[in-house]
């Protein structure tokens, strides 16, 4: 096994970051100057002078998830009880509270099948309660809030299915809930049923959890070495905290994608890995860049509505799809791609019609390499049409990198709410909609709500509707 405190071993494995595509050098108008970045450099400075005094005053405890061993202890010893009793770990969770999840399970291989269900599609949801073997599944149930409709939803349909499988003593054994340690409805749950519990630390927004037993406990269960992923993180810290912007990997990215908004009106950022196993990091990345950043409000309440729209992609596939657009669409794009080095597995392509130029140079290449040098191909073409595109490196797909990822988005995401001066860690859109939401369902206290839903209702034009 990897040690990552020695040196060597976390150079080996950093994630590299590499922002030659997003130069003027090699995109010409669509890129940015060294000065352009430079110009920016002071209030960058300033920025992180100001976060490293609000993270000294505890004032954003996101930070310090890479360093707080006792979620990791926790974590690891409540998973070692659910392995010995389970065979199938089901998260129930939504947004911030199973993207972590499952981009770490769909990452990484599981030694215990970890089914994330982010959603509350009844086809769906009912396939996975059909398909489990209860006396033999745990359920996990996400939420900060405690209150999430969806989540709340899922968990008392597993509750009232667990409670006539295993009867009223016993069913509580079958859920694990993480979510505030004081606060919110499921906590009140946990106070009066005794179910086991875990605790996402006060201060900490579902999108920034998944370094918090919201993450660690589903990877603990697979298997996953956990203290890795931390240890990745906090590597990441480490080169994250340096003034200087050309120095700081997620400040750098966050600037240049600040610019790239602000100054080129590349309003889109595509994130693009290549490797199905990152795909669950797309869906991540563009909650958080997402819910962070578009907001109607800066700090100080003046009118906003900043943000990138995110967009998920994944290479080679999406060379067949998407890329079209990238290329010679609207030049209205950053393209953030993922390359792995080491896929963790390579399958040689056998050679066979040596005869036809369309097979011939595939005999011998691997797929691994195809899809690097697919990625390749892309990152210049991209180029070469003046389209910007932050490229990062992962040497390899494992816990190391994958906290590495995770805190430099993490960071990135914070920075870029101080340039576009926004509360990177409220979502009022989100509660609006929630709140709309409850009041459909007749939740108490949310009757103008309802009222407001049968009022727009009623205020449809049916000659507008086919
Ligand atoms: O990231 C966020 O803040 C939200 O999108 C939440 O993830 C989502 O609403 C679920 O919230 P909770 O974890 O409180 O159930």
């Amino acid at each position: 096994m990897p040690d990552y405190r020695r040196r060597a071993a976390r150079d080996a494995m950093s994630v590299r970051l590499d922002v030659n595509g997003m130069m003027a050098a090699a995109t010409g108008r669509a890129g940015l100057g060294r000065d352009d970045i430079d110009a920016l450099a002071p209030r960058a400075a300033e920025i992180t002078r100001s976060l490293k005094a609000r993270r000294a005053a505890g004032d954003l405890p996101f930070y310090d998830l890479p360093h707080h061993k006792p979620s990791v202890t926790a974590a690891r010893a409540l998973a070692a009880d659910v392995r010995r009793e389970s065979d199938t770990l089901v998260v129930l969770g939504i947004g911030g509270s199973a993207l972590g999840a499952q981009t770490i399970v769909s990452a990484l291989e599981a030694s215990r099948q970890v089914v994330v269900a982010d959603n509350v599609d009844p086809y769906r949801f009912g396939a996975l309660l059909d398909s489990i073997d209860l006396d033999r599944t745990t359920f996990n149930v996400i939420s900060k809030s405690g209150d999430t409709p969806e989540t709340l939803a899922q968990f008392l349909i597993a509750r009232d299915l667990l409670l006539r499988h295993c009867g009223a003593v016993d069913y509580a054994r079958r859920v694990v809930i993480t979510t505030d340690a004081d606060a919110g409805a499921l906590r009140q749950v946990v106070h009066d049923e005794g179910f086991r519990s875990l605790a996402v630390p006060a201060g900490v927004a579902s999108r920034f959890s998944v370094l918090s037993a919201a993450g660690l406990f589903p990877a603990a269960v697979a298997g996953r070495r956990i203290e890795d992923l931390l240890a990745g993180a906090a590597w990441m810290d480490t080169r994250c905290q340096s003034p200087t912007l050309w120095e700081n990997p997620a400040h750098l990215l966050a600037a240049l994608l600040y610019l790239a908004d602000t100054r080129k009106q590349q309003r889109i950022v595509v994130m693009m890995p290549y490797s199905d196993r990152l795909s669950g990091l797309s869906a991540w990345f563009a909650q958080l860049w997402a819910e962070s950043l578009a907001k109607a409000e800066t700090v100080d309440g003046s009118p906003a509505h900043v943000g990138q729209t995110p967009v998920r992609a994944v290479g080679a596939t999406d060379q067949h799809s998407l890329l079209q657009l990238f290329a010679e669409g609207p030049d209205d794009k950053v393209v953030i791609m993922v390359r792995v080095e080491d896929h963790g597995r390579e399958l040689p392509i056998p050679a066979a019609y040596a005869d036809l130029d369309a097979f011939a140079y595939l005999g011998g290449v691997g797929l691994g390499q195809l899809l690097n040098l697919e990625q390749r191909a892309t990152e210049l073409a991209l180029a070469r049409q003046d389209r910007p595109v932050l490229s990062l490196t992962v040497p390899q797909i494992n816990e190391f990198t994958l906290g590495q990822l995770f805190f430099l988005f993490e960071a990135a995401a914070v920075f870029a709410g101080a340039l576009y001066r926004v509360n990177p860690f409220n979502q009022p859109g989100v509660q609006y909609t929630k709140a709309l939401a409850f009041g459909q369902m007749g939740r108490r206290g949310c009757e103008a709500q309802r009222d407001e839903v049968a009022a727009w209702l009623g205020r449809k034009d049916p000659r507008y509707v086919l």
